[in-house]
């Protein structure tokens, strides 16, 4: 059994997720607007891999006889003067996610809830390569500032990233 604390974290991180995936999904539509379909597909798979990680608290949520509760997703920001902001921000908003993340390690760590702690793992570690790749793009936005053709070139690198599902789901297939 879950505890009620970490039941309702983990419920108000299911929305924090899907709202990620709409902030995401948000990015790749204003992207794709301004004729930039890398960086916009960069966002897409961002946006999927989102609603993965929903997907997984939502199913380790039911996996423990729980329910679901779906919270109202509230507004996001539509426009961006650039690439580099939409990184920027990025990596403001990831960092918030590893600050819950972190908060619910630390409630499963205080329940004793050593399957809870397990299934976190993966986030924790997950976390670390979004902060890691949302900087790597903030470096490299910043390398081609100002010029064109590398933003050019910057743009068709990003239109390759191809979306893979995340691991856990995977496994959860076989
Ligand atoms: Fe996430």
């Amino acid at each position: 059994m879950l505890s009620k604390q970490l039941h309702e974290a983990l419920n108000a991180q299911i929305n924090a997720e899907l709202w990620s995936a709409y902030l995401y999904l948000s990015m790749s539509m204003d992207a794709e607007a301004k004729g930039l379909k890398g960086v916009a597909n960069w966002f897409y798979v961002q946006f999927q891999e989102e609603q993965d990680h929903a997907r997984i608290l939502m199913n380790y949520i039911l996996s423990r006889d729980e329910k679901v509760t779906l919270l109202p997703i509230e507004e996001v920001r539509t426009e961006w003067a650039s690439p580099l902001e939409m990184f920027q921000d990025t990596l403001t908003h990831e960092k918030k996610v590893t600050a819950m993340i972190n908060n619910l390690a630390a409630i499963a760590a205080e329940d004793k809830d050593f399957a809870s702690s397990n299934m976190l793992v993966w986030f924790v570690d997950e976390q670390v390569e979004e902060e890691e790749s949302a900087r790597g793009m903030i470096t490299a936005c910043e390398a081609v500032e100002g010029n064109k053709f590398g933003l050019y070139m910057l743009d068709k690198e990003l239109a390759a990233r191809v979306y893979t599902q995340a691991a856990p789901l995977a496994s959860a297939n076989d």
